[in-house]
């Protein structure tokens, strides 16, 4: 099978800045503390009993700290973690190739678990299960049932999507999580922490500045500070003020409420062209030339929690604040 496949967690590093500032422990981790102290204790628990954990379902928007927390329970657990995604295991051979390498109490985390075909979800149940796995082998045109003892180990499983994921891999997991959007108190903490990695001070209204406008997000916050740090470097500021942040978000076009330019298009079309819905989502995509996925996981979980739009069996609709923030009235004219 193909290397890429599967990777250890030293190769996944890859990018050292990033693994930086990628927090590696559950004290560092900051915020979803619901999340976190259940996950203390199974964790316990485990280690005590001497058993492996849990299976694990992580899910929620995109850049929400799924694949940080994954590498963390291995991290806490002590253990290795091998990673695979789910569109890249296509063969049931994949799948034995993966389970084969893992070792007792191993973490075997498989990102977009949601994309995972079918029949290979089905390979896994007795996986999960059992920890055995049957597999049918084709030799001098004869085939032949197999069972393969595995070692215990643990599944972390990473989507966007939950219900796209089969009710009976659901219940397979024992431990199920959704992690919620940050606060902005939250977000301060991550860019303070992110600026003294990366050794660019920030001012403390900046750092709230940031932690305002990054869609609640805590990947995005990381990645506005990393482009105001280019600001004030290009622009000789030995740390990050106020004055600073505001004129480079500005530059990056990033709006009060923390909206993009995607997001913006998005309830442009959705009044302008459609007068405020309900209008599906297909059309949408369509007319501002997004795909239906990118709307549906990346641009409609925010909209929808900040009130901007709402979700009704007819279509999407636009949300007073949308034509507020957009200085349009109900008859589609700006005021
Ligand atoms: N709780 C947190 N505390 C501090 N930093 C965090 C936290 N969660 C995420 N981050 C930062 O945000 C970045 C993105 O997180 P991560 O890659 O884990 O998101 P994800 O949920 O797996 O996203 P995707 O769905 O796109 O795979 C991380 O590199 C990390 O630096
Ligand atoms: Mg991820």
């Amino acid at each position: 099978m193909d290397d890429e496949k599967i990777m250890d967690a030293e190769e996944q590093a890859g990018d050292e800045f990033e693994t930086n500032i990628r927090p590696q422990s559950l004290r560092e981790y900051v915020g979803q503390e619901e999340i976190t102290s259940n996950l203390k204790v199974f964790i316990e628990a485990s280690k005590i009993r001497n058993e492996s954990l849990d299976h694990v379902l992580l899910y929620g928007p995109p850049g929400l700290g799924k694949t940080t927390l994954a590498h963390i329970i291995a991290n806490e657990l002590g253990v290795n973690i091998k990673t695979a995604s789910g569109p890249s295991i296509e063969k049931s051979g994949d799948l034995a190739a993966i389970l084969s390498t893992l070792e007792p109490g191993d973490v075997l985390f498989i990102d977009e678990i949601h994309r995972m075909p079918k029949f290979i979800e089905e390979i896994l149940y007795p996986a999960m299960e059992d920890f055995e796995m049957d597999l049918v082998l084709n030799s001098d045109g004869k085939s032949r049932n197999i069972k393969i003892d595995l070692p215990p180990f643990t599944l972390v499983g990473a989507t966007t999507r939950a219900g796209d994921i089969s009710a009976p891999l659901r219940d397979r997991f024992g431990i199920v999580s959704k992690l919620q959007y940050y606060s902005e108190e939250e977000l301060c903490k991550i860019v303070n922490r992110t600026s003294r990695v990366l050794n660019m001070p920030i001012e403390m209204d900046a750092a709230r500045l940031i932690a305002k406008r990054c869609r609640k997000t805590p990947r995005i916050a990381n990645r506005l500070f990393k482009r105001v740090r280019d600001f004030a470097l290009v622009e000789g500021y030995e740390k990050i003020t106020l004055e600073l942040a505001d004129n480079s978000l500005k530059r990056l076009k990033v709006d009060e409420y923390g909206l993009d330019s995607v997001d913006l298009e998005y309830l442009t079309s959705l009044i302008t062209k459609f007068n405020g819905g309900p209008v599906g989502v297909e059309t949408i995509a369509t007319s501002i030339g997004e795909e239906v996925s990118t709307i549906e996981d990346v641009v409609e979980p925010f909209l929808l929690q900040e009130g901007f739009i709402k979700r009704t069996p007819r279509g999407r609709m636009a949300c007073e604040k949308a034509y507020d923030h957009l200085k349009i009235d109900h008859m589609g004219s700006l005021f």
